[in-house]
């Protein structure tokens, strides 16, 4: 069953990489956003975990900083390393030309934190991941790699947030689940070959309730459904009625 705890939080066992995706304005950004807040709020996160959003579309996520606080995004390395230091939630908008190594340069950063300070770990979240993944092995940054592989047993995780379904063998043998919003068409194939879910069943229940969202557990083989988010309260319900534990066609 998906809840924030699973969403953003790392097992020592199972693999640290969670994918979400989804068309164009099916829910992702508001989705994450009220539970990336009621996991802020939470005490089963501890106090020295990070939420690091990195927002190459510098969209949507803003709500999260409080500016009375002087909360704003930063998109250099010492605006990153200060917000990581003081504040809960850290929103980086990284600018085009120096994105790919500023991203390397925040995982690396990270990961010194985790090292170094025993009660520190941190959630990961890279919107519009496409962006630094491609679809062959190789071409996953180095830090990426090091942040799926590594990740987990410093407490670290990593979401990765995409409107396609991310075409890459490597990433998917890294993922513990994936949360579905309103899929393309163009990844129904990708969706059967892989793992079996079928696009047009998934589609219909998830068209019948705007905003709605399937998730996918990849170890489990579980499928659940949910509600659209209504509130950074309960951020993640399950919808009555066949959520839970359907094994797909
Ligand atoms: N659960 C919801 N309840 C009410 N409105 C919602 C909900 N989810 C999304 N919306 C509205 O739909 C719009 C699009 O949602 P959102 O930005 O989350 O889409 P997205 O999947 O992140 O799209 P993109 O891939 O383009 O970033 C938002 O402006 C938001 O107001
Ligand atoms: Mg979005």
């Amino acid at each position: 069953m998906l809840d924030i705890e699973n969403l953003f939080g790392s097992s020592k066992t199972s693999p640290c990489v969670r994918q979400v995706y989804g068309v164009s304005g099916s829910g992702k950004t508001y989705m994450l956003n009220r539970a990336v807040k009621a996991a802020s709020k939470s005490s089963s996160f501890k106090k020295f975990h990070r939420f690091v959003i990195y927002d190459i579309k510098h969209d949507g996520y803003g709500c999260l900083l409080n500016e009375k606080k002087k909360e704003y995004p930063v998109s250099d390395m010492e605006g990153i390393i200060k917000s990581i230091r003081d504040n809960r939630i850290t929103l980086i908008y990284p600018e085009i030309e120096d994105a790919d190594f500023l991203l390397e340069d925040t995982i690396k950063h990270i990961f010194s934190l985790a090292q170094n300070l025993e009660d520190f770990s941190a959630t990961f979240l890279l919107e519009e991941s496409s962006t630094f993944i491609g679809s062959h092995p190789f071409s996953i940054p180095k830090q990426i790699k090091r942040f799926a592989t590594q990740g987990r047993s410093l407490g670290l995780s990593l979401l990765l947030v995409n409107q396609r379904s991310l075409n890459n063998k490597w990433c998917e043998t890294q993922s513990q689940g994936i949360t579905i919003f309103r899929l393309s068409y163009a990844d129904s194939e990708l969706l059967k070959n892989r793992w079996g879910l079928n696009h047009d069943e998934i589609d219909l229940r998830l068209r019948s309730k705007k905003f709605s969202f399937a998730h996918y557990d990849l170890e489990s083989l579980n499928l659940s459904f949910y509600e659209p988010i209504k509130d950074d309260k309960r951020p993640i319900e399950a919808m009555k009625g066949g959520s839970g534990t359907t094994r797909p066609n």
